[in-house]
């Protein structure tokens, strides 16, 4: 039987702050964040789930992982253990490229997603380490992180990274929220704040066997190419911070609301059943120009929205939270009685006890957010997207580019530059484009005319010059939603269309260049956020040159 809805309230999670305020000033401190095993109760009448999951120790680790409070221009260095065992509690292939230590131990390493940061704490995927450091991968360098926090205020979060082994090892819990505040930035805005109006939802969907343990398939789709993987994990167990369809009472008042999608592979579209709109004022990675009023979100894995819900102005007790997103995105089957629900807001009769609610949504936000600044651009590129098939018509694996992820870069922008890439996806679905260190957002996005055409000279020739890309980018020109015109750190790339995006390797605020070297090894990498095709291998390294 499937579990009862909205039994369990809404947790938040614990919150680290990643500075230390002195004689008025912000200084610099250093956390140790450890991973462990533990089990977590993710609804009432579902046994504890054997999880992996970030804490300062073992009692505090939670699913998600605590939420860490950075402070704009202030310095967090962070030491990451792997304190996990030496089993994976999920399945992992390794025919696709894993890390595969020789003594045993799950293989880690940590992203701070969104943030701009040197290449040897970007946590790379070939910088893994094994418990107590036993075992480091081949890019391996160091043990702390540091985290400079130079970039526009906004929401981050960190995850793991590891060859391989990304999609088993977020599913397992490992993965939580990051904040960079910069009250000079965020006071005027006077928006909802504090512990109980400035809310993280982290929206994660999940399968459990009956005895309450992680469900993920062992078999793979093509199991005699690949024995475990699969194109797309697909949960429909709808978890929020870790319970499943939680509620949370709300006052008739303003909320703020930070919702991270940090699932696999499922897109989400929300909004809410009683009809109130969202007011949303930020992405992932900054602020919006103006706050946009929207009935529906639609966030891809990886994606941000910063949200106010104004519960005033609720004619009704309660708002479900649904969810009609199609699995796989966006011509796959429509979610049904579980998956097209998220939670559930029980919205209080005023009290008169209640302080007033003098928070607002603002008329502005941040203006540079709005900034597109093409004059800039000093280098075009053109990134491909493919899914290649078994002779069943399965997908086998993804590329960019054709390439592998072990293939040299050939994405080598110069730091402290813009650049304009054309992303071409020559398969049936969306791909969420994450970048590391850049920051970006889609300035047009037109469908490709006479695609097969294009597909199979791509196809043979992968070259898009030679395809004559610019006689089949002709087709319509497909909108981009408002509130998604702002610099992001994700970007949906749609099927069958060329995506044109600006891509700034500078601070997008201020346009200077990084306070440290961009260009150093490890480097960076680029892929897509869908898990399943980031491991197997829709992944390129990104190099930066001086
Ligand atoms: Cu959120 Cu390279 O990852
Ligand atoms: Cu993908």
């Amino acid at each position: 039987g499937s579990l009862q809805m909205y039994v369990d309230p809404l947790p938040q999670m614990p919150k680290i702050v990643g500075y230390s305020t002195q004689r008025g000033g912000t200084a610099s401190v250093s956390l140790t964040i450890g991973m462990y095993q533990k089990t977590w109760k993710f609804h009432r009448d579902l046994p504890p789930t054997p999880v992996f999951v970030y804490g300062t120790s073992a009692a505090a680790a939670t699913f998600p992982g605590p939420t860490i409070i950075a402070r704009h221009g202030v310095p967090l260095s962070v030491t990451w253990e792997n304190n996990l065992p030496d089993r994976h509690i999920l399945p992992f292939d390794l025919t696709v490229p894993t890390a595969n230590p020789v003594s045993g131990g799950v293989p880690t390493v940590v992203h701070l997603h969104g943030s701009v940061h040197p290449p040897q704490s970007d946590g790379s995927a070939f910088a893994w380490f094994t418990a107590g450091f036993r075992e480091v991968g081949p890019k391996w360098t160091q043990a702390t992180y540091s985290y400079p926090n130079v970039q526009p205020p906004g929401n981050l979060w960190y995850h793991d990274h590891a060859l391989g082994l990304t999609r088993a090892n977020l599913l397992a819990g490992l993965l939580g929220s990051y904040v960079i505040e910069k009250p000079s930035v965020d006071d005027p805005l006077q928006l909802p704040s504090g512990d109980e109006y400035d809310l993280h939802l982290i929206i994660a969907d999940r399968s459990f066997n009956v005895d309450g343990s992680l469900f993920m398939n062992s078999t793979g789709n093509n199991p005699s190419i690949h024995p475990q993987w699969q194109p797309e994990y697909f949960g429909e167990a709808i978890t929020v911070n870790g319970k499943a369809w939680p509620y949370l009472n709300v006052k008739r008042r303003k909320y703020r609301f930070r919702i991270l999608n940090s699932s696999n592979a499922r897109y989400f579209r929300l909004a809410l059943s009683n009809n109130l709109p969202f007011d949303v004022i930020g992405s992932d990675s900054s602020y919006l120009s103006s706050p946009v009023k929207t009935p529906a979100i639609i966030l891809a894995p990886a994606e941000i929205a910063d949200v106010v819900i104004d519960f005033s102005q609720s004619t009704a007790t309660s708002a479900e939270l649904i969810n009609d997103a199609p699995l796989p995105y966006p011509t796959g089957t429509v979610p049904g009685a579980l998956d097209g629900k998220v939670m559930k807001f029980i919205i209080l009769p005023c009290n008169q006890s209640d302080p007033p609610d003098n928070s607002t949504v603002p008329p502005k936000c941040v203006p540079y957010a709005g900034s597109t600044a093409t004059g800039d651009v000093t280098k075009t590129r053109y990134i491909t997207m493919y899914e290649y098939q078994s002779d069943a018509g399965t997908p086998t694996h993804l590329y960019i580019n054709g390439l592998r992820f072990e293939d040299p870069a050939t994405e080598t922008p110069k730091s402290g530059t813009t650049e304009l890439w054309h992303v071409i996806n020559l398969t049936n679905d969306n791909h969420p484009l994450h970048i590391h260190l850049g920051m970006f957002q889609a300035i047009k996005v037109q469908e490709l005319v006479d695609q097969a055409t294009f597909k199979s000279c791509m196809t043979l020739q992968n070259d898009a010059v030679k395809c004559n890309v610019t006689a089949h980018a002709v087709g319509k020109v497909l909108p981009t939603a408002d509130y998604e015109k702002t610099w992001k750190n994700v970007v949906k790339i749609e099927p069958g269309c060329m995506t044109t995006v600006v891509v700034a390797f500078k601070l997008v605020d201020t346009n200077q260049t990084y306070p440290f070297d961009a260009s150093a090894e490890p480097g960076y990498v680029y892929h897509c956020h869908i898990l399943d095709h980031e491991d197997n291998a829709m992944i390129r390294p990104l190099k930066l040159l001086p």
